[in-house]
């Protein structure tokens, strides 16, 4: 265990963003986690999971600990349900696959999501139609304080939309060690009502699905929307899909009939930010060396080489430009640092 001195950080954030840590250290074990904490007590820290949900604008001046705790094991089971834990430095997406292979059901719908296993509840990662929480058992977290190990259960978590107690009272005051998560072992519960997943099976024509088969067409729409971050750099959705009041979108539909919505409930409805990006005119601009992804307007990219601030700015000019066109505030998703 060794703190290197001025650090490129492009390859630890998925945006290629080029910025320098002043210190940085890989965390291999909880006891080298701790005693780091121990012996660097007063020196600002910097967590660095799997960097693919931040856009760096500036060189950090802290010491960057990048955690890379490994290891994925099965802790309990019964006829139904396998208890599964893996430690937080796990590939999400190989994660994910691993449990596919030995045909435990849950996180298919998740398959291909950039980023960690310990950063995974954080933002409460999702999509199509299933989110973490849906199967998320427990994890444990170094509470920063005391450095004693703490377990927080699912509903202490309390995951909303992109959202856990780890962005709001929790923020910053814990590092998530590993997370267990409940997978069934057999009835499997497939989510594929979902439109690009039953388009995309009856494409392949398969009309009764495994985990795997709907794992393997959820690969396939990402690659066919989503840009790869080992091809082109982003950090997925840059924006969150805004939830507004219905009065608001009865407005919006006064003037887009056709607007896209998904009912949350009585009084509030979600938009597709990709939908009001595209809309303003902004899917596939580039501008330089960075742009709005050409398939997903969601998506901001690095083309290579450009700064955090050229992008921070045209999210921004984005956000103004959707406030004027469409009366909506979006938000970033990602964590602007
Ligand atoms: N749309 C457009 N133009 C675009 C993109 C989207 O008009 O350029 C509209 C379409 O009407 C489409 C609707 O938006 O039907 C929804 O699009 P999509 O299914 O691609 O999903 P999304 O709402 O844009 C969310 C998540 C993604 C997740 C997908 C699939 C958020 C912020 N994003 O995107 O998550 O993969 O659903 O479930 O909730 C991520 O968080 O990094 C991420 C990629």
């Amino acid at each position: 265990m060794q703190i290197q001195h001025n650090i490129s950080l492009k390859p630890y954030n998925t945006f290629g963003i080029d910025v320098k840590a002043k210190q940085f250290i890989s965390i291999n074990s909880v006891e080298d986690l701790k005693s780091v904490y121990y012996t660097e007590g007063n020196s600002v820290k910097f967590i660095l999971g799997g960097g693919s949900n931040m856009l760096l604008t500036k060189d950090i001046d802290a010491l960057v600990m990048h955690i890379n705790l490994k290891g994925k094991q099965i802790i309990s089971q019964t006829e139904e349900y396998v208890f599964v834990k893996a430690n937080a430095g796990e590939n999400w997406h190989e994660f994910v696959l691993w449990t596919i292979e030995n045909n435990f059901g849950g996180l298919e719908n998740l398959s291909l999501i950039p980023g960690n296993v310990g950063t995974s509840p954080i933002q409460n990662i999702g999509a199509y139609g299933v989110e973490l929480k849906d199967t998320f058992h427990s994890c444990d977290g170094l509470n920063l304080e005391t450095l004693n190990i703490e377990t927080f259960t699912n509903e202490e978590c309390k995951f909303d939309y992109r959202n856990s107690i780890f962005k709001q009272d929790a923020k910053g005051k814990y590092i998530i060690l590993n997370v267990v998560f409940k997978l069934t072992r057999k009835n499997h519960v497939l989510h594929t009502n979902y439109g690009a997943i039953t388009s995309e099976l009856e494409r392949l024509k398969i009309s009764k699905p495994t985990i795997q088969d709907v794992s393997k067409a959820v690969i396939s729409i990402r690659q066919s929307k989503l840009p790869d971050p080992k091809d082109i750099g982003n950090s997925g959705s840059f924006f969150k899909n805004p939830i507004i009041t219905k009065d608001a979108f009865l407005n919006l539909q006064d003037n887009f009939p056709n607007a896209p919505h998904y009912t949350i409930s009585e009084k509030e409805v979600k938009v597709p930010a990709g939908w009001l990006i595209e809309t303003a005119g902004f899917k596939g601009k580039t501008l330089g060396n960075y742009g709005v992804h050409k398939k997903q307007a969601l998506v901001l990219v690095n083309y290579g080489g450009a700064s955090g601030n050229d992008i921070l700015k045209l999210s921004k000019l984005i956000q103004e430009t959707v406030l004027r066109l469409f009366d909506i505030t979006i938000e970033a998703e990602v964590n602007i640092i």
